[in-house]
């Protein structure tokens, strides 16, 4: 197995302090998970953002860079100006409400485009440095556009992989972005482009044509003399990790104690990272119109929301998550008693364990997004449920959408047939539930994210070798 060079904005670990002590702990996310064994594999380096070491002292500081090098983790840290301007400002009030259509939300002024640009320099630079000539380079997101263009100059041999993790909008949506052309270069250096979504993919080759009148021949595009490969690459969860979790013990007794305080009630779960594309103010407004419009239900629901709190420097975040307090004070004010309130709102982070008794304990999850590359809550809702049962309502504008066919799909922005999706999902017979739920958890199990590594990595290593000579020539 050839070695792998992964790059992405942050490292797979997160570094924790606690009075003293300090600990390097493993990510618990897709990318990290799904990643993990090849990196040990292939003997490679992960180069990436290690979060912010700056209140170590000096001693934990050399000890949790001896753990990195052993692990064979390339931190590259940023100054408190690179991580307000690079990761708050160009990725996540630019890059991010675009990819998302949200063009409302973008500054007016571009101020963080050159610090967006010399942090991508510094990535390159650095994965360059670590270089051996047979290895192969993953570069990963939207935070790291102009990664792969940047080293096709240093590296014109180097076999690139580059994967978008969100999704790549239409042209139409691209065309707005002063920078497109930059970007679109940037990702051109790749010999291997990848989506989550065939849509995602037309999308790209729109803006190839529109922005650089370059044609795409079925999957792979002409650039500077090289052969650019683009495809769709769904990504997975660990599937077997979640099924696994859900039979534990421990975490049944969580799921029983649960069901026993909602005795009575029907449990409706939304777990999101606290985001304005996840669209938790129209899941509530839809909750609260089922309530308004079908009194039956008043005092049988439970809808638990989680919220992770994500971006918190990032003014729409904090906005937003005002916006949530907002509705959920107001729909529990109108439809709560003495005894009860219809939300549980919990703005918190939970572990893989508590996540897979909150998914085992559902009737219906509620997983709709006004915009999504993918999302994986969905993928480990139905992982964690080896009973075959509860429901999954599913936003048809989530990558997911096209993969799990056997949910109930909605559009997240019209309230009132989410609210008879909702509905559909409660009354649903077990037989019809099972049926779905044995084919959604076939449907994750055969793509879980060691396929979605090997599917990718076996494209980009297959690929025919690229010579000085073709390159120049
Ligand atoms: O979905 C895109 C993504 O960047 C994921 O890779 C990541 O887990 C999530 O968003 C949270 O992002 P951040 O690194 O900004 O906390």
């Amino acid at each position: 197995m050839p070695r792998l060079l992964l790059v992405s904005n942050r490292l797979p670990v997160t570094v924790k302090v606690e009075k003293d002590s300090v600990a390097v702990v493993r990510s618990a996310g897709g990318l990290a998970t799904g990643l993990r064994r090849p990196h040990e594999r292939s003997g490679g380096q992960w180069i990436g953002w290690p979060g912010d070491m700056s209140r170590l002292s000096e001693s934990q500081r050399t000890r949790v860079e001896e753990q990195f090098a052993e692990q064979r983790y390339v931190p590259i840290h940023l100054t408190a100006s690179e991580v307000s301007r690079y990761y708050e400002g160009y990725s996540n009030r630019v890059l991010w409400p675009l990819c998302h259509y949200m063009l409302d939300r973008i500054p007016r002024q571009d101020r963080d485009w050159e610090v967006y640009r010399k942090v991508n320099e510094r990535f390159a630079d650095l994965t360059a440095k670590q270089y051996q000539p047979g290895d192969t380079i993953w570069v990963h997101d939207y935070q790291l556009m102009l990664v792969p263009g940047m080293l096709r100059e240093r590296l014109p041999e180097a076999r690139i992989g580059y994967f978008h993790h969100i999704p790549f909008p239409s042209s139409e949506i691209f065309r707005t972005l002063p920078r497109r052309e930059a970007l679109l270069k940037g990702l051109l250096g790749a010999d291997l482009i990848g989506f989550h979504t065939v849509s995602y993919v037309r999308h790209f080759s729109g803006s190839l044509l529109r922005q650089l009148s370059l044609d795409t021949d079925v999957d792979s595009i002409m650039w500077q003399g090289r052969q650019v490969r683009v495809g769709a690459f769904p990504m997975g969860i660990d599937s077997d990790s979640f099924d696994s979790l859900a039979k534990e013990v421990s975490v049944l007794e969580e799921v029983a104690s649960l069901r026993r305080t909602a005795e009575g009630q029907r449990i409706l779960l939304g777990i999101d990272r606290l985001d304005y594309t996840k669209g938790i103010p129209r899941r509530l407004l839809a909750v609260q119109r089922l309530l308004e419009r079908e009194p039956a239900w008043r005092g049988r629901l439970r809808f638990i929301q989680v919220a992770v709190p994500s971006r918190t420097q990032v003014e729409a975040y904090a906005t937003y998550r005002e916006q949530v307090n907002e509705l959920v004070g107001r729909i529990n004010g109108q439809y709560g008693s003495v005894q009860n309130v219809p939300v549980h709102y919990l703005y918190r982070s939970f572990n893989e364990k508590q996540l897979a008794g909150l998914y085992r304990a559902a009737d219906v999850m509620l997983v709709t997004p006004v915009r999504d590359g993918m999302n994986l809550v969905a993928k480990e809702f139905c992982a964690s449920r080896p009973d075959e049962d509860g429901v999954l309502v599913l936003s048809e504008l989530a990558g997911a959408a096209d993969e799990l066919n056997k949910a109930l799909t909605v559009n997240p922005y019209d309230v009132e047939s989410t609210a008879d999706a909702i509905e559909q999902a409660l009354e649903m017979g077990e037989h019809e539930r099972r049926e779905r739920m044995r084919a959604l958890r076939a449907q994750v199990k055969a793509h879980d994210v060691h396929w979605w590594v090997s599917h990718f990595l076996g494209r980009l290593q297959g690929l025919p070798s690229v010579s000085v000579r073709d390159v120049k020539g």
